[in-house]
C-alpha cells in the first residue's frame, strides 16, 4: 500500500454558481498508477488546480504528504495542459529543465540543480538535448523536455493534465513505457478526456463528470469496474458506455 500522498476528502467547487466538482473524495497512495477520465469540462483540470492548492474548494478538505496544498505540492510534479512555453523563447532544453528547481526569487542555481537536470535528462531519454533550441525539438521530445521538469524535483507524485492529447499513438506507447519507468520512484497519475489513451499499464481508474466514480484496483479483473458503482455511463467521454473501455483494455492486449 505504501504511504497516502493525497487525501481529498468531500470537496465541492463551482464557478459563478455553477457546480464543477461535487462531493469528490479520493486517496493517492505511494504506489499507484491512475488514470482519471472524463469528458471535457467534466472537471479534471479545477481537480488537479485544487490539489495543488492553485485554487480553494468552496468545501472539503486537502492533504498532501499530511499538509495542506500550499505546502504539500512541493512534493508533487505537475505537468499542465497548456504548456506556458512559447516556442520561439530562445532557451535551451536545459534552462526549461532547470525551471523545476526553482525556489523564489533569491534562489541561485547550484551545481546540485544542474546535476538533477542532467539526470532528468537522462531518465526521460534525451540526455544529449540539454544544449539544443526548444523551438528545435519534435513534439514528443517537447513533451518529455515538460516532464523531465515536473521530476526534476524529485517528487513523490508525477500529477500530468492530459499528458497523452495531441501525440500519436507510437509517441503514446513510449511515454507509457517511459511511466511504467517512473512509477518505481513516483507515484503517476493524469487525467484525460481519451478513453483511447488508457493502457493495461494503469491500475486503477477513476471517471470524473461533476462526481467521481472510483474504480481501482484493476486486478485484472474488468468486469469488477461495470459492477464497481453501477455503471457511471454518464461519468464517461461523449456518453460512450464502459462496453467500450472494457473492450478498450482487452484490445491492448490485457
Ligand atoms: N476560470 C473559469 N471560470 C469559469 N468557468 C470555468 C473556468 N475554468 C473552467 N470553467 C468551467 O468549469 C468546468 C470544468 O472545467 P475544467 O476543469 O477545465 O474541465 P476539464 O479539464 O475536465 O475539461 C467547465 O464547465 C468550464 O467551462
Ligand atoms: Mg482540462
Amino acid at each position: 500500500m505504501g504511504r497516502e500522498i493525497v487525501d481529498l476528502k468531500n470537496i465541492y467547487f463551482s464557478y459563478n454558481g455553477d457546480p464543477v466538482l461535487e462531493d469528490i473524495n479520493l486517496k493517492i497512495m505511494e504506489n499507484d498508477f491512475m488514470a482519471i477520465i472524463g469528458p471535457n469540462g467534466g472537471g479534471k483540470t479545477t481537480l488537479i488546480k485544487i490539489i495543488l492548492g492553485l485554487i480553494k474548494p468552496l468545501k472539503g478538505n486537502i492533504r498532501i504528504m499530511g499538509e495542506a496544498p500550499e505546502k504539500g505540492r512541493r512534493y508533487i510534479g505537475y505537468l499542465q495542459q497548456h504548456p506556458d512555453l512559447d516556442m520561439r523563447f530562445p532557451i535551451s532544453v536545459h534552462d526549461v529543465v532547470l525551471m523545476g528547481r526553482y525556489k523564489g526569487v533569491a534562489h541561485r542555481y547550484t551545481t546540485e540543480d544542474r546535476e538533477a537536470v542532467k539526470k532528468a535528462l537522462i531518465t526521460l531519454g534525451i540526455p544529449k538535448l540539454g544544449s539544443r533550441h526548444i523551438g528545435m525539438l519534435s513534439g514528443g521530445q517537447f513533451q518529455r523536455v515538460l516532464i523531465a521538469r515536473a521530476i526534476v524535483r524529485e517528487p513523490v507524485l508525477l500529477l500530468m493534465d492530459e499528458p497523452l492529447a495531441s501525440i500519436d499513438p507510437e509517441m503514446q506507447r513510449s511515454i507509457y513505457e517511459l511511466f511504467v519507468k517512473l512509477r518505481k520512484k513516483m507515484a503517476i497519475v493524469f487525467v484525460t478526456h481519451d478513453i483511447g489513451a488508457i493502457s493495461i499499464y494503469i491500475e486503477k481508474v477513476a471517471c470524473l463528470n461533476r462526481k467521481l466514480f472510483y474504480h481501482g484496483p484493476k486486478e485484472g479483473s474488468l468486469g469488477k469496474l461495470e459492477k464497481a458503482y453501477g455503471c457511471p455511463v454518464e461519468a464517461i467521454a461523449h456518453g460512450v458506455p464502459h462496453r467500450v473501455l472494457k473492450k478498450h483494455f482487452e484490445d491492448s492486449g490485457g
